[in-house]
């Protein structure tokens, strides 16, 4: 497998995705998007991967630029708000930041999202890189330049799509990533199987316990091949006219659970719910058969994520759907698998087969 996957950007090369095991080759990859150098560098990060991954990425930086300063963020989704990135404004105003600096995203897709967002407008914006730390992270959001923060309740309402510059990946952090972390990724990764990629779908089922093991070559081509498929998605349509859309498979009643849930389940445990209950709906148009959605079952709870929630009504979560931006013409456009391994968007579901689909996965 080659370490570096190019992206392109309306038919031209954008930006590289770079495979590691450890942030050695950092600076020579920043030197390589910029051979005059950054002057000023900010990393932004969290208080957990703070504690893991910061001192490593700025021994690679220190003494090698003008500033280097860093930025720490509370972890979760509660911190994906807009007072947070006008403290990251407030920081780069008081240390002079210009067009000539770079924003580094040291974590996982909270971190990436806003520091992104942070970068789109800051000056009217200024450079950044992906350094994803997440399995979740490394596989979906730092790729394809979708950035912005919650607002009101709302998923990601308030964005803008900018490129980074980089996506740095070093493989070697999900070795410290909880179960729970790790699981949350899984779901994303089953996702590319079941919208893209039958082959890849069977290949997680064969390779369960390499990959709950974090066998590296494993691990490796399982990210790289997430990578590849999330590439092709991005560069046929980057600002989700089309296709990109099937990326967001279990995601409007994943995003209305984890809006109901009051972000106490995770975007990925969400999105695994979100997956059998589009699944459900398929299974009931039969274009997927009852086997493959119970096969599908069996794959999360292996892969250690929920299929089912509790204490929410099967009501508010329609609701909530309704009120994710997905929508058409107040239509929920909902993406489907018209067989496994190739996805579909469909907008004609009654309020009844939503009902019935959501209470699918929902306990008592
Ligand atoms: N995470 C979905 C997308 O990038 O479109």
């Amino acid at each position: 497998m080659p370490n570096i996957l190019p992206v392109k950007y309306e038919d031209k090369f954008c930006y590289n995705i770079n495979f590691q095991s450890s942030f050695n080759k950092l600076y020579e990859s920043l030197i390589e998007i910029k051979p005059n150098k950054y002057d000023k560098i900010c990393v932004v990060t969290d208080d957990i991967v703070e504690k893991y991954y910061l001192d490593d990425v700025l021994n690679t930086l220190n003494d090698k630029f003008n500033l280097v300063i860093t930025h720490i963020m509370t972890n979760g989704e509660k911190s994906k708000q807009l007072s947070e990135i006008e403290k990251l404004y407030e920081e780069l105003i008081n240390h002079n930041f210009s067009r000539k600096d770079l924003l580094i995203a040291l974590g996982g897709g909270v971190v990436g999202d806003m520091t992104g967002f942070c970068a789109s407008t800051y000056l009217r914006g200024i450079d950044f890189i992906q350094i994803p730390t997440t399995l979740l992270s490394q596989v979906d959001s730092s790729i394809g330049g979708k950035t912005g923060v919650d607002f009101k309740g709302y998923k990601n309402m308030i964005g803008a799509f900018y490129m980074p510059k980089l996506v740095y990946i070093n493989t070697s952090v999900l070795k410290t990533l909880s179960k729970e972390q790790f699981a949350c990724g899984m779901g994303e990764v089953i996702k590319y199987g079941c919208i893209w990629d039958s082959n890849f779908y069977d290949f997680l089922k064969n390779n369960v316990s390499y990959i709950l093991n974090k066998d590296d070559s494993v691990l490796e081509e399982m990210i790289y091949t997430c990578c590849d498929i999330k590439r092709q998605v991005v560069e046929i349509d980057p600002k989700e006219e089309s296709i990109r859309s099937y990326l967001n498979f279990g995601h409007t009643i994943g995003h209305a659970i984890e809006k109901m849930s009051d972000f106490k389940l995770f975007h990925g445990q969400c999105v695994a719910i979100g997956m059998v209950s589009a699944m459900y709906l398929s299974v009931k148009k039969g274009w997927i058969s009852r086997n493959q959605l119970d096969d599908l079952k069996d794959l999360l709870i292996k892969y250690n994520l929920p299929i089912k929630t509790s204490d929410i009504s099967a009501k508010d979560v329609l609701l909530a759907s309704k009120s994710d931006k997905k929508m058409e013409n107040q239509k929920i456009k909902f993406i489907v698998l018209e067989k496994l391994g190739k996805a579909m968007p469909y907008m004609d579901f009654s309020d009844d087969e939503l009902l019935d689909a959501i209470s699918y996965v929902i306990e008592g």
